[in-house]
């Protein structure tokens, strides 16, 4: 029987919001930016559904002033959005103070509504002059990375406290340089294997750089991690085909950075790679450098077997791929269909699976090395419906979001300490590979006239946040 009772959050727990720079900024021309890799990608015949980019996206870099009154408005704690490396340095070069200035104008408008700062250094959108460089797949890009962080630490360490290095380095590794789907669009697994290790190396760069900068700051990455379940977890093969994707998903990037080594059988799965050969001496010590927060992203689980199934679901993004993922190992596996409601992204439902990845990352990771855990992003996508007096009865995202947040009482009922939540996003944006078909806000973005308006899961958003029960 449902309960009745209100649940409770914890009096320190934080409720927020995320988005990401290229998402929402637009001003992709103002102020001194240059290309980043997404503006590029975005460029490619069929790379973007509708040939979409984020050229205005939101228009957040001249409308920031009011998207902070209506975070204020929404009863928000804190706010995580990213900053523009192609902002910031432009072409990777010498710093751009107006770049920076943009980033400092927020913040302080954020911390005059007592809304906290949670920054990602680097959310995809690398300058497209390193790309030409070899991007992720150079060394060197780890380098120019911790620079990047010590000047945005520059312009703001002063007011920020939260700092996140990476946002998903899977998306920015495996599904960019070996999937394609993401910029800069290239299909080399060995490419892939180099970018997600210099991406991890850029983490652990950073984060001694800005410990010795400042002690008292909270750093931290965000991954995107997922619960892999086989469909027969009788059946050898697919027990093994969920070891292989739960090796690349999470295991790959939680154990070099919470346990300083990658994973033995992940390693023999990759096996003639070369892999071996972009790890260098001392790389593992770098990666492993204690953090204070780890921020989980979670949309949906997987289902995983050795045989097909008629309800195979298939890529995630608008391409062509028959895959759900471009890992060299995920070769023979086939997501099967749990039979869950899906979003617009046919991504299955599954908040039991959030319980259950926060339990298992505090029990094996987060818990032992006293990382504080938190859920970075959380999100749907779905086809809203504007009604005639312009309102938004989004009542599958309400219960989306009703539905994780009771799947975080339950994790912290199992004694999992988890810090906040973030969902993912606060407005409509440009969503990477599918533009601005799938609709995550929960504030509406009229594209035309870039007004906003809160849907009824801002409504209940603030109700929660308000009442800090569900
Ligand atoms: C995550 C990304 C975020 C957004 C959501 C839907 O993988 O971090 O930018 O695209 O998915």
């Amino acid at each position: 029987m449902p309960s009745t009772t209100p649940r409770s959050f914890p009096p320190e727990f934080l409720f927020g919001a995320a988005t990401a720079a290229y998402q929402i900024e637009g001003a992709a021309h103002d102020d001194g930016r240059t290309d980043s890799i997404w503006d590029a990608f975005t460029r490619l015949p069929g790379a973007v559904v509708n040939g979409d980019n984020g050229d205005v996206a939101c228009d957040h870099y001249h409308r920031y002033r009011d998207d902070v009154a209506l975070m204020a408005q929404l009863g928000l704690q804190t706010y995580r959005f990213s900053t523009s490396w192609a902002r910031v340095r432009p072409d990777g070069g010498p710093v751009n103070p107006q770049g920076l200035d943009f980033y400092s104008r927020l913040v302080d408008e954020l911390l005059g509504k007592g809304i906290m700062p949670w920054l990602t250094l680097y959310h995809w959108d690398l300058p497209q002059a390193l790309e030409e460089n070899g991007g992720w797949t150079n060394r060197d890009t780890a380098y120019r990375f911790a620079e990047f962080a010590l000047d945005v630490h520059d312009a703001l360490g002063d007011r920020v406290t939260a700092w996140t290095t990476l946002n998903e380095p899977w998306c920015s590794s495996f599904l960019s340089y070996i999937g394609g789907e993401h910029a800069p669009g290239r299909q080399d697994p060995a490419a892939g294997l180099a970018a997600a290790h210099h991406l991890l190396l850029g983490h652990g760069l950073a984060i001694g750089e800005l410990r010795a900068r400042d002690e008292n700051l909270s750093l931290g990455i965000t991954l995107n991690l997922s619960v892999v379940d086989p469909v027969d977890a009788g059946d050898a093969a697919d027990r093994d085909a969920a070891r292989r994707i739960d090796g690349q998903f999470n295991r790959f990037f939680l154990d070099p950075i919470l346990r300083g080594a990658y994973p033995d059988d992940v390693l023999e799965d990759v096996a003639g790679l070369g892999f071996e050969r972009v790890v260098k001496p001392g790389d593992l010590e770098i990666i492993s450098r204690p953090i204070d927060a780890l921020g989980v992203n979670y949309y949906h689980g997987e289902s995983v077997s050795a045989r097909p199934a008629g309800d195979e679901i298939t890529t995630a993004a608008p391409s062509e791929r028959p895959k759900r993922s471009p890992f060299p190992a995920a070769d023979g596996v086939h997501w099967h269909s749990r039979g869950l409601p899906i979003t617009a992204m046919d991504w299955e439902v599954q908040p039991e699976g959030l319980t259950r990845l926060l339990i298992r990352v505090h029990e094996e990771y987060t818990g032992p090395a006293g990382v504080a855990l938190s859920v970075t992003e959380n999100g749907a996508a779905y086809d809203d419906v504007v009604e005639p007096d312009g309102s938004i009865h989004d009542a599958e995202r309400v219960a989306f979001l009703e539905s994780h947040l009771g799947a975080i009482l339950d994790a912290i009922d199992a004694g999992v300490p988890v810090h906040g939540y973030f969902y993912w996003s606060l407005m409509d944006n440009f969503e990477w590979a599918w533009g601005y078909d799938k609709r995550f806000g929960i504030v509406r973005v009229d594209y035309d006239t870039q007004e906003r308006t809160p849907k009824d899961s801002a409504i209940a958003y603030t109700r929660i946040i308000t009442g800090r029960a569900l």
